[in-house]
């Protein structure tokens, strides 16, 4: 008997499930949801970090408010999964496809397919290396090299005076993703005209907390002169920093600590002394991308390149900033 039931609560709870799929932005044979509503596929790259976190909620905030339906796929840092999602969503006739590409390469083929079924397609927070820009609509999202010239800019003003060598270790994000690449080039050129400033030792840590702490403990142990970190993410420097306080230095003193993003985390930890500097890269698009995906359903033209506000934090200016940070 007992048996019985759990197989008809087991039939049930499968009911339920295949019926919310496909009740879920089910397009009319004209396109659309059944209720009328914009539907929205879109693929993100995991949840690797604070920055991806409150960029997941932005978006899942924002597609409500703007009468938008959204169907979410989290690709868990694997582009196979961001490929089959993307596929997905044109099987599924959704009105427009945007995702956070995890690296750079390898999207030709699967944007073409999209652009074949006339679904307009969104880039946000990373780019495509595709030469063929009509793949996609526009890209909303940082200038991530900028972000890495600012973090090298802030390095060189404050090694101002110094001639004694200053030795860097670089944790940078996922190798192949536009802001591991972007942010490697921006500082290494920020730093190029000063000699004594050396890049000693530079990983991947994956955008990753554990990652951070992990490669950061291999630097410590093989590089006897550390003088300063920098970090992809902040999630990335705050792992370092458990690193290096294990190891009996002083984050932020011992070894200057820069990073970028500026969630809550990190600019807990330099209003505390403990990093040096951020430089900011906003998660709140959602807001925008929701117009952008209205407009380009419209057939409304759109910039094929849109850049996100952003700024910088000294530890002052984070603790000014703190009270408010939403993310
Ligand atoms: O693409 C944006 C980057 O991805 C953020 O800086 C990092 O934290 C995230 O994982």
């Amino acid at each position: 008997m007992v048996r019985v039931k759990m197989m008809a609560a087991a039939a049930m709870t499968g009911l339920l499930a295949v019926s919310a799929l496909a009740g879920c932005g089910d397009k009319d044979a004209a396109g659309g949801s059944d209720d009328g509503k914009l539907v929205m596929g879109f693929s993100q790259v995991g949840a690797e970090s604070g920055w991806r976190t409150a960029n997941t909620n932005d978006i899942k905030a924002a597609a409500p408010a703007a009468g938008i339906e959204l169907k979410f796929s989290d690709a868990q840092g694997k582009q196979e999964n961001q490929i089959s999602a993307i596929r997905g969503f044109i099987t599924q006739k959704v009105d427009v496809i945007a995702f956070s590409p995890v690296v750079t390469s390898g999207w030709d083929a699967v944007l073409k397919e999209a652009k074949d079924a006339d679904i307009p397609v969104i880039l946000t927070d990373r780019a495509v290396d595709s030469q063929d820009t009509s793949l996609y609509k526009t890209f909303l999202g940082s200038d991530f090299v900028k972000e890495g010239k600012e973090a090298g800019d802030w390095l060189v003003k404050d090694s101002a005076g110094k001639t004694g060598p200053i030795n860097v270790v670089e944790l940078q994000g996922t190798t192949g993703a536009a802001p591991a690449i972007d942010r490697q080039k921006g500082f290494a050129d920020a730093i190029a005209a000063n000699p004594n400033i050396k890049i000693v030792k530079s990983q991947t840590g994956d955008f990753k907390r554990a990652d951070g702490k992990t490669v950061m403990e291999q630097f410590l142990q093989s590089t006897p002169k550390i003088d300063v970190l920098y970090a992809h993410n902040d999630d990335m420097g705050l792992g370092a920093i458990e690193a290096i306080e294990a190891a009996g230095k002083v984050p932020g003193k011992d070894i200057k600590i820069i990073t970028v993003d500026a969630v809550k985390d990190g600019m807990t930890a330099l209003a505390a002394g403990k990093i040096n500097y951020i430089v900011e890269c906003s998660p709140l698009l959602g807001t925008q991308l929701m117009e952008l995906a209205k407009k380009v359903h419209a057939g409304e033209s759109v910039e094929q390149r849109i850049l996100t506000q952003e700024t910088t934090f000294t530890q002052e200016q984070a603790k000014a900033a703190l009270p408010d940070r939403k993310y």
